[in-house]
């Protein structure tokens, strides 16, 4: 299996890293403007995989033929956020870097899954689909097994527990609006508690920013190993993902994965205030596809 990466920043080289480190697939190709950090960190990943005598082969440069043949191509490309910085404030900026980044894909590998991480998320899952052409089966992206690995991990801190036995699943928007429903916790939690839960996790990314300045990587780039192992194995486990739901809005939803990429798309279980939350934070994802349909 061969896995590429558009940019090779913390989060590119990151998830190239952990690839290797998990042996997920056979060879990795890193993509970046600037050619010596793309070939640095290709090598130094590979001499990474070397000592424990993994076999992934890595590779970098700055030209996209690199990324033929890929199975998975996943678009980190893109300005992170500055503290302050919403994510939907790189919208034009980083929307013309994913619409470059689809028209190669679509050139060099047009036979690939594209799993973009580059925000404003949901709206570059559009960008990436509408100029790469693909099946929107064939298009997705990286949030929400990020926003429910930070809800695992503050619901650990709220309960003082153990976070092997907690399963918490976060759909709609990557953003402040994200739906982080009771029904998608196996605990119950009073309510004092579970508005909490939401604020720490809704930040979660933010928290990271203001410590860091910049944003997270690790996690994010666990996530989309997780991803692309399900898409690997299909072992039919539920995975929150950013997917196209129609012709002006992709958003996170509860799907299936396979080596042809989304799959089934689960019925959202959601109560009525959290149904209204995620039609509204879905009307700002709209109006963002419509803003860049005039513009881009
Ligand atoms: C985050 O939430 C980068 O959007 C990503 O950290």
């Amino acid at each position: 299996m061969k896995i590429s990466i558009i940019g090779a920043g913390n989060v590119g080289a990151s998830i190239a890293y952990a690839l290797c480190m998990r042996e997920v697939c056979d060879e990795i190709a890193l993509v970046d403007i600037f050619n010596d950090v793309a070939k640095a960190k290709a090598i130094d990943i590979t001499q990474a995989s070397c000592v424990f005598g993994a076999k992934t082969k890595v590779v970098g440069a700055d030209n996209f033929e690199l990324v033929k043949n890929s199975d998975i191509v996943v678009v980190t490309a893109g300005s992170p956020r500055k503290d302050g910085q919403s994510r939907e404030d790189l919208l034009i900026k980083n929307a013309l870097v994913v619409k470059s980044s689809a028209e190669n894909i679509a050139k060099f590998a047009p036979n690939a899954i594209i799993i973009v991480v580059t925000n404003p998320l949901d709206v570059m899952v559009w960008v990436a689909r509408k100029f790469s052409g693909f099946d929107k089966s064939r298009v997705l992206g990286m949030a929400g097994e990020l926003d429910g690995a930070r809800c695992r991990f503050e619901l650990a801190q709220i309960l003082s527990q153990d976070m092997s036995e907690l399963r918490t699943k976060v759909v709609g928007a990557h953003n402040d609006k994200m739906v982080i429903s009771n029904k998608n916790i196996n605990v119950n939690l009073n309510k004092e508690n579970f508005e909490v839960l939401k604020h720490e996790t809704k930040t979660g990314g933010a928290k990271i920013v203001k410590l860091l300045g910049t944003s997270a990587y690790y996690a994010p780039a666990a996530a989309v190993v997780k991803m692309c192992e399900e898409i690997k194995d299909q072992k039919g486990e539920i995975v929150s993902a950013s997917v196209i739901l129609d012709d002006d809005l992709s958003c996170g939803r509860l799907v299936k994965l396979s080596k042809n990429g989304v799959g089934e798309i689960l019925e959202l279980n959601l109560d009525q205030e959290d149904l209204d939350e995620l039609n509204a934070s879905q009307d700002e994802i709209r109006k963002n596809i419509n803003f860049l349909k005039e513009n881009l």
